[in-house]
């Protein structure tokens, strides 16, 4: 069987939890999309030749959930030459027999326009900086919040305003705000929606 679960949105909006979630209970595969161009973002050199030879290596270093490397992936994520080297990969993940889960920013309106589900999971900018502010330690973060929120802000609008495959939400996604939402609530609701389809 091939379903595709595309999950879009914003940096910390839930997409990550979500994702590996419904996976879970239905046992299909997941691919976090936004690895791909972190380690792209983290290889250095010319991007264009990182993302064309990316190996499994680049893929496991511990340094990729990193704020920094989150900016240096949106930063690379602009070039189309990047996103085209990526595009086969991510497409042959998506209809893989078994059902795959896949969460990135065009993974419904690029990647896999014909995904049998769509959802596309947002939170107000202050919310998700402080999700990640938290995650990073809080108080005892080495960022401030307000340097967390500026970065998400300015991911936000460098990932929305790009030219090639900008995120949005696809015509036919299922929108999903999380802002006063438990993780347990959206969850339910996402794996509702995929129960609904299958
Ligand atoms: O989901 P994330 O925070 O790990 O993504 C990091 C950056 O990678 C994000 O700011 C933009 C880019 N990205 C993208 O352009 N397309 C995707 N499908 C996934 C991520």
């Amino acid at each position: 069987m091939k379903f595709t679960v595309a999950i879009d949105g914003p940096a910390a909006a839930g997409k990550g939890t979500i994702s590996r979630a419904v996976a879970a209970r239905f046992g299909f595969e997941h691919l976090d999309t936004g690895l791909l161009y972190r380690a792209v973002g983290m290889k250095g050199g010319d991007p264009v030749l990182a993302a064309q030879g990316l190996t499994s290596a680049d893929l496991s270093r511990d340094d990729l959930r990193s704020l920094e490397a989150g900016q240096a992936a949106s930063q690379v994520a602009v070039l189309p030459d990047v996103r085209a080297a990526l595009t086969e990969f991510q497409r042959s993940f998506a209809r893989r027999k078994g059902g795959a889960v896949l969460d990135g920013r065009d993974i419904g309106t690029v990647i896999c326009p014909q995904a049998e589900v769509k959802l596309f999971v947002t939170a107000s900018a202050e919310i998700r900086a402080r999700r990640r502010w938290l995650e990073l330690g809080g108080e005892a973060a080495e960022e401030a919040f307000e340097v967390v929120l500026a970065q998400v802000r300015e991911r936000d609008d460098r990932d929305m305003n790009r030219a090639d495959a900008p995120m949005r939400p696809a015509a036919d996604a299922v929108m999903v705000d999380t802002s006063d939402m438990s993780i347990e609530d959206a969850v339910a609701f996402a794996v509702a929606t995929v129960s609904a389809r299958l």
